[in-house]
């Protein structure tokens, strides 16, 4: 009993709703592989309305399930249905991963992490100017607003269409971080060292508006939290003035990290084999 029980609890899972897209069985599926895991990572497609059976049945155990990750649309009611949520879990409002403990169904979210880790291993220094501007104040711009001010950013300046959004997430963050309409970017990128796409710009086939990126840092880097596809259109033009971008496949990659080790015991490294592997995959 003992053996086939600890069996079982060597399985995690991502869910959402649809799934199918999810890259994270292959993500974290090399990981057991190349650590020579007997563990068992799977997509679980859940509707909302069956998500909180889905979360009873993780908790008494019946799902068979260690812990997993959470993708759209259920990362808010994740957070909700959590015993222990995190800090970081608790400010978003949202978790993305989940984890069995003493009992209790622990939680995090863990895209803020993944996006910094992503410019520390891509573009080290990239904070020297201790100022950065971030378009788009949506749920993704959150976890990125969230994790520039843990970093200790000292100028943060978000710009969006809406700018009450914006004052929101503004008010919601911090003193360091300033809320701005889309008229104010040339003035707020001057001497900023990151440019951070936060929006869905370009991602619907329609053409995206002219950004001229000269009034950033000459060493600045700019980056997107889309990874399909890897060059945006804000990326491409980004590139096309000379300034360094960093697309996000990165973030994704290392937001899987804790999970797989809370799960499996063992702390992955994000490498190159890993990165092309999603890669060919997309
Ligand atoms: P997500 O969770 O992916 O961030 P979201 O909450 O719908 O998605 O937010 C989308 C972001 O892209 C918002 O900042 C949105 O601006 P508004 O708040 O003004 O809607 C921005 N966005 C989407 N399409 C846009 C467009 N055509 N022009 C400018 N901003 C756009």
């Amino acid at each position: 009993m003992a053996d086939s029980r600890e069996t079982l609890t060597m399985r995690a899972f991502v869910t959402g709703y649809p799934v199918r897209h999810s890259r994270s069985p292959l993500i974290h599926g090399h990981w057991l592989k190349s650590f020579g895991i007997d563990g068992h990572y799977a997509a679980r497609e859940v509707a909302p309305e069956d998500f909180p059976a889905f979360i009873a049945a993780l908790k008494d155990g019946s799902g068979g399930f260690r812990g997993g990750n959470v993708t759209i649309p259920h990362k808010e009611m994740a957070f909700a249905l959590a015993d222990e949520p995190d800090g970081l879990a608790e400010e978003l409002g949202a978790a993305n991963t989940l984890w069995l403990e003493d009992g209790r169904l622990k939680a995090t979210n863990t895209d803020g992490m993944g996006f910094v880790s992503n410019l520390d291993e891509r573009r080290p220094g990239w904070d020297d100017t201790g100022r950065a501007v971030v378009l788009g104040a949506g749920g993704a711009s959150r976890a990125v607003l969230q994790a520039l001010r843990n970093r200790g950013i000292a100028e943060i300046n978000v710009v969006n269409r809406t700018v009450g959004r914006a004052r929101e997430l503004a008010d919601r963050f911090g003193p360091n971080i300033h809320a701005h309409s889309v008229e104010a970017l040339p003035e707020v990128m001057s001497g900023a060292g990151l440019f951070v796409n936060t929006t869905s710009l370009g991602m619907d086939g329609m053409p995206v508006p002219a950004i001229d990126f000269s009034p950033l840092a000459s060493n600045a880097a700019v980056t997107d939290i889309v990874y399909v596809p890897l060059k945006t259109p804000i990326l491409a033009m980004a590139e096309a003035q000379g300034f360094a971008a960093i697309d996000g496949l990165g973030m994704l990659l290392h937001q899987a990290v804790p999970g797989f080790e809370k799960w499996f015991g063992r702390r992955p490294v994000v490498d190159e084999v890993l990165r092309a592997l999603v890669i060919a995959d997309m």
